[in-house]
């Protein structure tokens, strides 16, 4: 476990910082080009974003932005977790986990009841993550079969699963197929 991480709101002028970490996580331009797109985009608001420092060296980004669930029966408050990012150097070693954690119990305190996100189907869990097809929640953009336990939500109140069921609809920059391949 890295020792002296302090997770912290990123600012506007985090922003290289953060761009930083979604390269050298991903090994290219893509994250980063989403980020910045998110964060520059409505209707992604109110979005969070958690920089990971050691000492001055930003090593980990969480980005959660605004979404809703299409025709539910209730008002429900969503969020979709995207990207994830732990720089090579610190990974496998608490940082993506903390970075979750933190971000959980910030959003819970903003009044989301649900998050929602597509990634690596051995990790979230970990986190309280199930998957989310099962329980009626239809990822924005259909799913390749095979990745389908991919699409994960995660309750932040007791009795948020089981209350709405429907499409998840996101933000306008997260709405490309391209997005949700995986
Ligand atoms: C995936 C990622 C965010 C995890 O963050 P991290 O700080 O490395 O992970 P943590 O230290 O919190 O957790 C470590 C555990 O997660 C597991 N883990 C890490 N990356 C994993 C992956 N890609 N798939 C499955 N499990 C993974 C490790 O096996 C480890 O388990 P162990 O403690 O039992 O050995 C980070 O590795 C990363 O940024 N990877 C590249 C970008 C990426 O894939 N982002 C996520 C997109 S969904």
């Amino acid at each position: 476990m890295l020792e002296n991480v302090r997770i912290a709101e990123a600012t506007p002028a985090d922003l290289p910082q953060v761009l930083a970490v979604e390269r050298a996580a991903f090994g290219g331009d893509d994250e980063a080009e989403l980020v910045e797109r998110l964060l520059d985009d409505p209707s992604a608001q109110p979005s969070l974003s958690l920089l990971a420092w050691v000492e001055d060296e930003a090593v980990g980004h969480i980005l959660f932005t605004a979404a809703s669930i299409d025709g539910p029966p209730r008002p429900v408050s969503v969020a979709i977790l995207a990207p994830l990012a732990v720089v090579p150097d610190a990974q496998r070693q608490g940082v993506g986990g903390r970075l979750i954690e933190h971000g959980l119990s910030i959003m819970a305190s903003r009044g989301v009841e649900l998050l929602f996100l597509a990634g690596h189907p051995e990790y979230y869990p970990r986190h309280g993550f199930v998957p989310a097809s099962p329980l009626g929640f239809a990822p924005p953009f259909p799913m390749p079969p095979e990745h389908e336990d991919a699409w994960m939500v995660r309750a932040l109140r007791d009795d948020a699963i089981g209350s709405v069921q429907g499409r998840v609809v996101c933000a306008d920059a997260l709405n490309d197929p391209d997005c949700w391949r995986e």
